[in-house]
């Protein structure tokens, strides 16, 4: 994984296991994924322990799903969500209320708490990134040798596919699933939703190994004002992104 020292990363596996026991604050350059497997919850009351958790909104969108395996996914994802946040402050995890942006972000309304978070759950795992004060996005995706042209040519910018292009056989489908992810986690980041120009920015990786923004206009803001991670799990199943956006929320006017 990359390390960015002006950051904390903590990465957390098994919260769903050991629950918010260990309650304490986060710091404010710290940044928390937390993250778990349906397979965690096969046993009966743990899963009605989480199910009480969730929200009636929540619990109806779980019936919705037809196959068990999304249920037990979403279920574990939101369980997890609750949980994370629950770890970090003096509050239930089924106190938690959210409401979505006219985009479909999930933020926190009640209680008030500086707290911000991002969740992203497929192909057996879900994970949640949390930070202070700040706009965080987080996606994983499966790791498969398949590479999708079609996302590519949809929603990768014209340097991306020229270096995917130009990437030896054996980096490109690693390439292609870090500008997937870390593409997904900015526009996870920043909440606008599919309503965002994917194909209108660029990821780039420094001499220094960090992740960077390229992007003009419509889009422009700083690139410095971002920090990203990328990383694949330990599972090797799985490659994850993390973007941030490193200007205070609360202080923020652009
Ligand atoms: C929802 C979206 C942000 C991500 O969806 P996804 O990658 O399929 O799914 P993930 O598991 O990573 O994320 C889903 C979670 O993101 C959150 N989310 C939903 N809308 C969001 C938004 N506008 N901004 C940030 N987070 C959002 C929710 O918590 C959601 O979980 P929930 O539905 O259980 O509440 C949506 O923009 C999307 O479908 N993106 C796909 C874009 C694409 O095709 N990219 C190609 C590769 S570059």
């Amino acid at each position: 994984m990359e390390s960015n020292s002006d950051y904390k990363l903590e990465i957390i596996d098994d919260l769903i296991r050991q629950s918010a026991r260990d309650r304490r604050r986060l710091a404010p350059n710290e940044i928390v994924v937390a993250m778990a497997r349906p397979a965690e919850v096969v046993e009966f009351d743990r899963r009605s322990t989480l199910m009480a958790l969730l929200s009636d909104d929540e619990i109806g969108r779980l019936k919705r799903f037809r196959f068990e395996r999304d249920r037990d996914l979403f279920l574990v994802a939101h369980g997890l969500v609750r949980i994370t946040l629950s770890r970090h402050e003096n509050v239930e995890p089924q106190a938690w209320r959210f409401r979505t942006n006219s985009y479909g972000r999930p933020e926190i309304v009640e209680p008030r708490s500086r707290q911000r978070f991002s969740l992203s759950h497929g192909h057996g795992l879900a994970a949640c990134a949390v930070v202070l004060d700040r706009d965080i996005g987080l996606d994983v995706e499966c790791i498969s040798k398949d590479l999708h042209a079609e996302v590519a040519e949809r929603f990768f910018s014209e340097q991306e596919r020229s270096n995917l292009h130009h990437a030896s056989a054996n980096a490109r489908g690693r390439l292609f699933l870090e500008y997937w992810t870390l593409k997904e986690a900015y526009l996870k980041a920043r909440g606008l939703g599919l309503s965002f120009p994917l194909n209108q920015f660029s990821m780039h990786a420094g001499a220094d190994g960090r992740w960077r923004l390229a992007s003009g206009p419509p889009l422009y803001q700083d690139p410095e004002r971002w920090r990203f991670w990328s990383w694949c799990v330990a599972d090797d199943q799985h490659q994850v992104a993390l973007a941030l956006d490193q200007a205070d929320f609360t202080e923020r006017t652009a």
